[in-house]
C-alpha cells in the first residue's frame, strides 16, 4: 500500500506476524446485520413468501415482531469480522468497543455503506451530476458527502460508481456518470479527490469503492446481471477507463461486479482482478465482491459449490467476501487442503489492514459525541451545495416558442404526484437523508410562483384522476406537469423493456395539451427516456432527473428564470426504446445511417439519438465560429470562438471532440476531449482555448498495446457531441 508512511507500513507487518489464520480470514469477512428469530426459513425465503403470498404482509409483520438483528457480536469478538454495513453511529461505536476492546488483537471494523450522492445532504444522482460538467462540483459534494459519513461512523463508501452505460433500458445507467469514458474518467478522479484527500483530519475522508468492477453497463440488452460480451479494444477504450483514472488518483478499494465478462465471471476473474488492476495498473488497495456474488459463481456455472468459488475468488484476487460467509466458513480449510496458499490470504489481509491503517481507525475507531450530533441540523453550507449541484444537473431540453422563464406572477397549475413528493427527488442508492430536509417540487414552486395551485391528477403508476385535470385546465394559463419515473423504477434490479413514460402519463399529457393551455413537462427521472411522442407535442421540456434534497427549489429557479440552465446530458436520449443502445460515440460502419435504403438505419424509427450526449438548451444561445488548430510539437493548440447572440446572460459547455479517421482499428466517430465553461454577457464572445496532448489521441488495441498512428485527424469544437464546427489535420506521432 504506497500510500501509507513507513511507520504505519510497520504497524501493518507486526500485526499481520501476530495473526493467527482464523484471525487473517476474519479480516475478509464483510456481514451486514442479520434478521434472526421468529422463524425457522432463512430471512430471503421468508421475504419471499411474503412477495408470493404464501405469507400475508400481517404474518410477515408478525414473525418479524419476534425478530432481533444479528449484529454478529461472537464472530466480532473472536476477530471473525472484518467489516459490516452499519450506518447508526451508537451502534457504530458500540460494535467497534467489542472489536477494539475485547477481540484478541483490537483491529478495528471498517464500516461501509452506498453513499452514492449523499449522505444527509442527497445531491443529485450520478447520471444528473456528470452532465453539470462541473468537476469542481463533483469534487466538492463528494467531500460533504464523506464528512458526513464519517460523522456517524461510515468511513467506507460503496462509491463512485464508475459504469459506462449505453443501454438506458439498465436501471443502474443512473447511478454512474454516463456513456463516454472521458467524462467518467474526470467524474471518477474528482470524486475520488473529495472522498479521500481533506487528510486534515480523520473525521474528513472516507476510502472510495470503484464499483463495479467491471463492463456492468454492457449487460446484454440492458438487463440487469445479464451476461457481457465485448472486444477487447472496446473494453479499454471506453469500460476501463474511468477505473484507470481513479486508481491513478488513489482510490483505496474496488467492488467487483455481478456480471460476466467473457465468459468468466468478475468475482473469479483473475485476469481483470490480478493481471489488469492489480498488477497492471497497480492498485494497492483491496476488492470487495458485490453483495453474494461469491455464492452466485455456483448459480453462473463457474463454481460447483460454495467452498469452490471461495477458492477460486480468493486465487482470482478478491481480497473481502461481501455477505456469504464462504471465506469464514471455508478458507480455513481450503488453505489446510493446500487449495489457497497462505500467501494469498497475507496479501488480502495485509491490503484490507493497509487501508484501515490508512484510515485512521488504528488510532481514531470511535465516533466521538459532538461528531454524531454535527449533522442533526444540516448545515447552510451543505444546503447551498446541494442546491448548486441541482441547478447545474437541470438540462433544458425544448423551449418552442420561448415559452420558458415563466414570470413568477403567472397562474400555474402543477400537476403530477411526483410534484408533491420529498421521497422521490431523493433518487436510488441514499438511506441516510431525512424527509424534513427535502423540499419537494410543488413547495419550491408554491415560494417561488404565488399563483401556484396542484392538482395531482396522477403519474408513474395508478390511474388519472379525471376531476383534477379539468380543474388543472380551468385554473391554470400554464400548466406544469411533473412526470416521470418512481425512484423504484431505476437503479438495481430495475431495467425497462420500455423505456417510454411508465403507466398513463401520455395519455395525461395529451388531456392536459387538450385544455388549451401550454404544457411544460418538467421530468423525473432515473435514465434517459424514449420522448419522440413528448418531443412532437410539448412546447417546453425540463430533465430535472433526481436531484435530492433542493430539488423544488432548483427546478422553481429555473422554470423561473433566476437561474439560466446550463446542464448538458451525459446520456444519449432514444427516441424510441427500439434504438437502445443509443451512444454518440459509435463507429461509423461502412454504410452510416442516413436516409438512404442501404444503410445503417431503421424502417420504422430515426436513427440518431433524439437528444445527443452534451446536448442541453439556454435561455440565451450562443454560435461558435472560427475554429482553429495548430500542431505545437506534442499537443494540438485549439482555438474557438463562442458569442452570445441572445439577450441574457449565460455559462455555455464549449466541449472538444476528436476522431482518428483512418487508423488500423476503426474508431468513433468523436471521442470527448476536454470541455470548458464561458460565462458570456449578452453580446460577448469570447475565444476559448485547449490544449490537446498527442499522447491523448491514441488507442488500445485488443492486446492493449496503445497506438499513436500517423494519418487524419479531425477535431470538432461546439455545444454538443452534434452541433459541433469540424476542421481536419494530418498528424506525425
Ligand atoms: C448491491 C449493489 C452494490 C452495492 C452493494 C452493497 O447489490 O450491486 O452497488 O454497493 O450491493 O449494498
Amino acid at each position: 500500500m504506497d500510500r501509507l508512511t513507513n511507520g504505519q507500513r510497520e504497524r501493518v507487518e507486526s500485526l499481520l506476524a501476530q495473526m493467527t489464520l482464523d484471525e487473517k480470514i476474519g479480516q475478509m469477512n464483510q456481514e451486514s446485520p442479520s434478521i434472526v428469530g421468529g422463524f425457522d426459513v432463512p430471512f430471503t425465503e421468508l421475504i419471499e413468501m411474503m412477495t408470493d403470498g404464501r405469507i400475508s404482509k400481517e404474518e410477515f409483520e408478525k414473525i418479524m415482531s419476534t425478530a432481533k438483528q444479528d449484529y454478529h457480536e461472537d464472530e466480532i469478538r473472536r476477530g471473525g469480522v472484518g467489516s459490516l454495513m452499519v450506518q447508526d453511529p451508537v451502534k457504530v461505536n458500540e460494535l467497534q468497543k467489542i472489536a477494539v476492546e475485547e477481540s484478541r488483537l483490537g483491529i478495528p471494523l471498517i464500516f461501509g455503506l452506498d453513499v452514492i450522492h449523499g449522505f444527509r445532504s442527497v445531491y443529485p444522482i450520478a447520471i444528473a451530476e456528470a452532465g453539470s460538467f462541473d468537476t469542481d462540483l463533483m469534487e466538492r459534494t463528494a467531500r460533504m458527502a464523506a464528512k458526513e459519513s464519517r460523522a456517524s461512523g461510515v468511513a467506507w463508501h460503496f462509491a463512485p460508481m464508475l459504469d459506462v452505460a449505453r443501454d438506458a433500458r439498465w436501471g443502474r445507467v443512473s447511478e454512474g456518470p454516463g456513456e463516454d469514458p472521458y467524462l467518467g474518467s474526470l467524474f471518477a478522479r474528482a470524486k475520488v479527490r473529495g472522498l479521500q484527500n481533506d487528510r486534515s483530519s480523520a473525521e474528513n475522508y472516507v476510502a472510495a469503492c470503484l464499483k463495479h468492477y467491471i463492463g456492468y453497463g454492457a449487460a446484454e440488452s440492458g438487463r440487469d446481471y445479464n451476461t457481457v460480451s465485448m472486444a477487447m479494444h472496446v473494453f479499454y477504450n471506453n469500460y476501463l477507463k474511468p477505473f484507470e483514472a481513479a486508481v491513478d488518483e488513489g482510490a483505496q478499494t474496488v467492488m467487483a461486479a455481478f456480471n460476466d465478462l467473457n465468459g468468466v465471471p468478475c468475482t473469479v476473474n483473475r485476469f481483470l482482478l490480478r493481471d489488469i488492476l492489480k498488477d497492471s495498473l497497480g492498485f494497492p488497495g483491496f476488492v470487495v465482491s458485490d453483495a453474494n456474488a461469491i455464492r452466485e459463481c455456483v448459480v453462473h456455472g463457474i463454481a460447483e459449490d460454495d467452498e469452490d468459488a471461495g477458492v477460486k475468488a480468493a486465487l482470482a484476487g478478491m481480497d473481502m467476501d461481501m455477505g456469504t460467509e464462504i471465506y469464514f466458513k471455508h478458507l480455513k480449510k481450503a488453505v489446510e487442503d493446500g487449495k489457497v496458499p497462505v500467501g494469498v490470504i497475507d496479501e488480502a489481509v495485509r491490503r484490507i489492514l493497509s487501508v484501515k491503517m490508512w484510515l485512521g481507525l488504528f488510532d481514531h475507531p470511535y465516533v466521538s459525541e459532538e461528531a454524531m450530533n454535527r449533522y442533526a441540523t444540516l448545515p447552510d453550507e451543505h444546503v447551498r451545495l446541494a442546491r448548486e449541484a441541482a441547478l447545474k444537473s437541470i438540462v433544458l431540453l425544448k423551449n418552442e416558442g420561448g415559452l420558458l422563464p415563466l414570470s413568477r406572477d403567472r397562474k400555474i397549475s402543477l400537476v403530477g404526484n411526483l410534484a408533491d413528493s420529498r421521497e422521490e427527488i431523493i433518487g436510488a442508492w441514499a438511506m441516510s437523508w431525512r424527509e424534513e430536509d427535502c423540499v419537494s417540487i410543488r413547495q419550491g414552486m408554491e415560494e417561488m410562483f404565488p399563483g401556484t395551485r396542484y392538482f395531482p391528477c396522477g403519474g408513474p403508476e395508478g390511474d388519472i384522476v379525471m376531476d383534477d385535470v379539468l380543474r388543472a385546465g380551468e385554473y391554470g394559463d400554464v400548466i406544469v406537469a411533473v412526470l416521470g419515473e418512481l425512484v423504484s423504477m431505476s437503479g438495481e434490479a430495475s431495467s425497462r423493456a420500455d423505456i417510454s413514460l411508465p403507466g398513463r402519463q401520455r395519455e395525461l399529457l395529451e388531456m392536459l395539451l387538450e385544455t388549451g393551455k401550454p404544457v411544460v413537462l418538467v421530468l423525473m427521472n432515473g435514465r434517459p427516456l424514449a420522448l419522440e411522442w413528448e418531443n412532437l407535442y410539448v412546447p417546453a421540456i425540463v430533465e430535472g432527473w433526481q436531484l435530492g434534497i433542493e430539488m423544488g427549489h432548483a427546478v422553481a429557479s429555473v422554470l423561473s428564470g433566476e437561474f439560466n440552465p446550463e446542464g448538458r446530458l451525459s446520456s444519449s436520449f432514444p427516441a424510441v426504446t427500439g434504438m437502445c443502445p443509443v451512444y454518440y460515440n459509435h463507429m461509423n460502419t461502412g454504410r452510416p445511417a442516413s436516409k438512404s435504403k442501404f444503410t445503417s438505419r431503421y424502417l420504422d424509427a430515426p436513427f440518431d439519438a433524439l437528444y445527443p450526449f452534451g446536448y442541453g438548451l439556454s435561455y440565451t444561445q450562443y454560435e461558435y465560429s472560427d475554429l482553429e488548430v495548430a500542431d505545437a510539437g506534442d499537443r494540438l493548440e485549439i482555438s474557438v470562438t463562442v458569442r452570445n447572440t441572445g439577450s441574457r446572460e449565460g455559462r455555455e459547455t464549449v466541449q472538444l471532440y476528436m476522431q482518428d479517421a483512418a487508423a488500423s482499428l476503426v474508431r468513433p466517430v468523436k471521442e470527448l476531449r476536454g470541455f470548458r465553461k464561458a460565462e458570456l454577457a449578452p453580446g460577448q464572445a469570447k475565444t476559448v482555448h485547449f490544449e490537446l496532448k498527442k499522447s491523448d489521441m491514441g488507442f488500445y488495441d485488443n492486446e492493449r498495446n496503445y497506438h499513436l498512428e500517423d494519418g487524419l485527424f479531425r477535431i470538432f469544437a461546439g455545444g454538443s457531441s452534434r452541433d459541433c464546427l469540424a476542421a481536419e489535420i494530418r498528424l506525425k506521432f
